[in-house]
């Protein structure tokens, strides 16, 4: 028994490959690196998706139909506004159609966004924005959020986030996708699974830690005494070392290029930006010096942190955000997985007491 499967292969895929030791994720034949340089989050659906949907005549046009179509959900979502965000979400998922063809997984890429920022308006005591169907998804999530146009940068940042974390091989949620979608449930179904799957906190929480982070040491000139009092405590930094991937993390690369833009474009308090430079760079330094021979550097959940609290996005909300980019490779894996005709059914070794003799 592998504890954890590690190692264990579960699944061929033509989806994504993460290549730890090369430090690069490919998708679909094409690197994060070049990915996040030439496609759009709609461009990186109809890439998951091509071969395993229909592909629409405007996969941008579609998903904005979509969008409009899920919107009717909100209207007495009001009672859901007491959950955590990621709960909410699922419950309102819940109700979508449980089909498995392109409609319903338009559906399920578009609803995420469109929940997330009617029930953060909700919450807040504001009406839900309905969707504009002419906008990329990065855009009118932006808008349906803060309720005013975002600017170009804001609008590349969320879109290259979304694009990054679009999919990931085989992590935990994706996995839970594809057991669902092996029994030939729909691909709601599998989709509410994986959303289950990536509310837990060793999953996809750990942006939040990395802001907890920043307040704890709370200056530039603290970093440098905090990290190591941290670290001396035995504790792990969060945002920095990575499980795969053990020369960079490609995922980082790409979402520190997006932080660097926000920046040069003033849409980042300039303080905030210096405090995480500050602790960043002190970590590093403590972490080589700590680790020499284990390259541990710093890994997506750090500017993630950043970033989508630069968009305006509250970090109880982060797993919904994650969720929306993800959602293009859960469906695509179901779609992959359900094409195979398999069940997952896996063995478990019994080592409870043997059976009782009868008296
Ligand atoms: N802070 C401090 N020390 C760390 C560390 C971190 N973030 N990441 C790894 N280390 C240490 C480990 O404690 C271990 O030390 P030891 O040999 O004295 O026990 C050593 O470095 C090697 O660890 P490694 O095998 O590379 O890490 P892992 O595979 O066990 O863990 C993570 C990978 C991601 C779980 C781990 O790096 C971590 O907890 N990071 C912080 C949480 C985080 O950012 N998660 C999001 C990941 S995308």
């Amino acid at each position: 028994m592998k504890s954890g499967l590690e190692d264990v292969v579960a699944a061929e895929t033509v989806l994504s490959d993460v290549d730890g030791k090369n430090g690069r994720l490919i998708v679909r034949g094409v690197s994060l690196d070049d990915l996040v340089m030439t496609s759009r989050f709609e461009d990186v659906v109809a890439l998951l998706f091509d071969g395993f949907l229909p592909s629409p005549p405007d996969l941008r046009a579609a998903l904005g139909a979509a969008r409009v179509a899920t919107f009717g959900q909100l209207a007495d979502a009001g009672a859901l506004v007491d959950l955590p965000p990621v709960e909410g979400v699922r419950a309102l998922l819940a109700r979508l159609a449980d089909g498995d063809d392109l409609p319903t997984a338009l559906e399920l890429v578009a609803a995420p966004a469109v929940f997330t920022a009617g029930l953060l308006r909700l919450k807040a005591g504001l009406a839900p924005i309905a969707p504009d169907p002419e906008l990329s998804q990065a855009a009118d999530t932006l808008r349906m959020l803060c309720g005013s146009t975002p600017s170009a940068e804001q609008v590349s940042a969320l879109d290259r986030y979304l694009v990054t974390v679009a999919d990931h091989g085989l992590n935990a949620s994706t996995f839970a996708a594809r057991v669902v979608a092996s029994t030939q449930a729909g691909l709601t179904s599998s989709v509410l699974a994986a959303l289950s799957a990536l509310k837990g906190p060793l999953h996809g929480g750990a942006p939040g830690p990395v802001l907890d982070m920043l307040d704890g040491v709370g200056r530039p000139d603290n970093a440098d005494a905090w990290i190591s009092a941290a670290l001396a405590d035995g504790e792990r930094l969060m945002g920095f070392g990575h499980r795969v991937y053990r020369v960079r993390d490609p995922r980082a690369d790409a979402l520190k290029g997006a932080v660097r833009m926000l920046a040069a474009s003033g849409a980042i308090d300039p303080e905030r930006l210096a405090l995480a430079e500050a602790v960043e760079a002190a970590a590093l330094k403590q972490l080589r010096q700590r680790k020499p021979d284990r390259a541990l550097d710093t890994n997506v959940e750090f500017y993630t942190a950043l970033l989508l609290e630069a968009l305006g996005f509250p970090r109880e909300a982060f797993t919904c955000v994650f969720a929306m980019g993800r959602v293009a490779g859960w469906v695509a894996h179901a779609r992959e997985q359900a094409e195979t005709g398999r069940l997952i059914r896996p063995m478990s070794v019994y080592v409870g007491p043997a059976a009782r003799e009868a008296a």
